[in-house]
């Protein structure tokens, strides 16, 4: 009982595999996706964009979506939680180019469940369906919802929110398998992934949370029988988890990512970076994503510190090219 799908087809788009790269704020910025792209997920997603920035014709949220061509097929996200504004922001996110567009329903941070946008908008079902049949009303593009288990556990309800999505016209749900109380702590619970699943007629069920390799994504398929997977904290330094994903399910052998591949992925990223960045931007950047790919062996706390602390990009990526990363592995 295998899910994979390679290539995976919905209405008349064609994705290379139903493997698919969350939206994540803060980090699937451009040079993310150009690095995640080289390894051939389904479909990759900007960062999230509020409803509200989108209407304002905010410069930064427009800056968010920035892609080029090379990412398609190419999701957006929308977070909100005005009924009005989703069918204009669906309109602008079509004409913008892009193939799929997503609702935001897990956002867990405050500041965005105030307004009731985020996981705010799992204590609303009935908006959710207002939500996004006004998307679909709106667009030709496949809407889809990204939501939470529920609340917390004493309020569980994405079977029901499946239900809605479903009557509403979304063609895929994506269930993360936490609550919203729960935050980013804790394993994901599988099971809720199922429930959804288990109430699903046409809408398609994939399944997030805790899929960081090709195991635990096997896992998932034939536990919860979900149409397919989303990854996200997994991709974290390892751009090529879709490949070995993509590798293990056609039966080819797993290639052994060297501490070498690693420091070319990083100086990549850089690259990337670089070219989309002021430097001093980028130094901020490097900092994030150095710790990503410096996660394991010898005398990677010394060099995560050089790279926290360095003041000068040529001074790190000197010491990076230096360091021993055949000691990583
Ligand atoms: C830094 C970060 C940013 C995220 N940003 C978004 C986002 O913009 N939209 C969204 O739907 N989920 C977002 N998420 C949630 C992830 O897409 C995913 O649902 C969650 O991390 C669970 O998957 P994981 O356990 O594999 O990381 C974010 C998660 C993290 C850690």
């Amino acid at each position: 009982m295998v899910f994979f799908k390679s290539p995976f087809q919905l209405d008349e788009l064609t994705f290379s595999s139903n493997v698919f790269c969350s939206p994540l704020a803060g980090c699937s910025d451009l040079p993310f996706r150009q690095m995640v792209g080289r390894y051939q997920p389904g479909l990759m997603f900007c960062e999230m964009v509020k409803m509200d920035a989108l209407v304002r014709h905010d410069p930064n949220t427009y800056r968010i979506l920035e892609y080029d061509t090379s990412m398609h097929p190419i999701g957006a996200q929308l977070c909100g939680s005005k009924p009005k504004l989703a069918g204009p922001c669906a309109k602008i996110i079509e004409e913008l180019g892009f193939d799929l567009i997503d609702l935001n329903c897990g956002c867990p941070v405050d500041k965005v469940t105030k307004d009731n946008s985020g996981s705010g908008l799992l204590k609303d079902p009935d908006r959710i369906g207002e939500i996004l049949s006004n998307m679909i009303a709106a667009v030709k593009i496949p809407v889809t919802v990204k939501i939470r288990a529920g609340w917390d556990e004493e309020s569980i309800n994405g079977p029901l929110i499946t239900q809605i999505a479903e009557k509403a016209g979304a063609k895929i749900i994506f269930v993360h398998g936490r609550t919203r109380k729960q935050a980013y702590r804790g394993p994901a619970n599988w099971d809720y992934v199922k429930e959804c699943k288990d109430v699903a007629k046409d809408i398609l069920v994939f399944g997030n949370g805790d899929i960081v390799d090709p195991e635990s994504a096997e896992q998932i398929f034939q536990q919860t029988g979900c149409d397919g997977i989303l990854l996200s904290r997994g991709t974290f330094g390892r751009p090529w988890v879709f490949e070995d994903i993509m590798r293990h399910f056609t039966g080819q052998e797993p290639l052994n990512r060297t501490g070498k591949e690693v420091r070319d992925a990083l100086l990549t990223h850089l690259d990337y970076i670089l070219r989309s960045q002021q430097k001093r931007k980028a130094l901020l950047d490097l900092r994030r994503i150095g710790s990503w790919y410096l996660k394991k062996g010898q005398g990677v706390k010394k060099i995560k510190e050089i790279v926290v602390r360095a003041k000068d990009l040529e001074e790190v990526v000197a010491e990076i090219q230096s360091f021993d990363w055949e000691s990583m592995c």
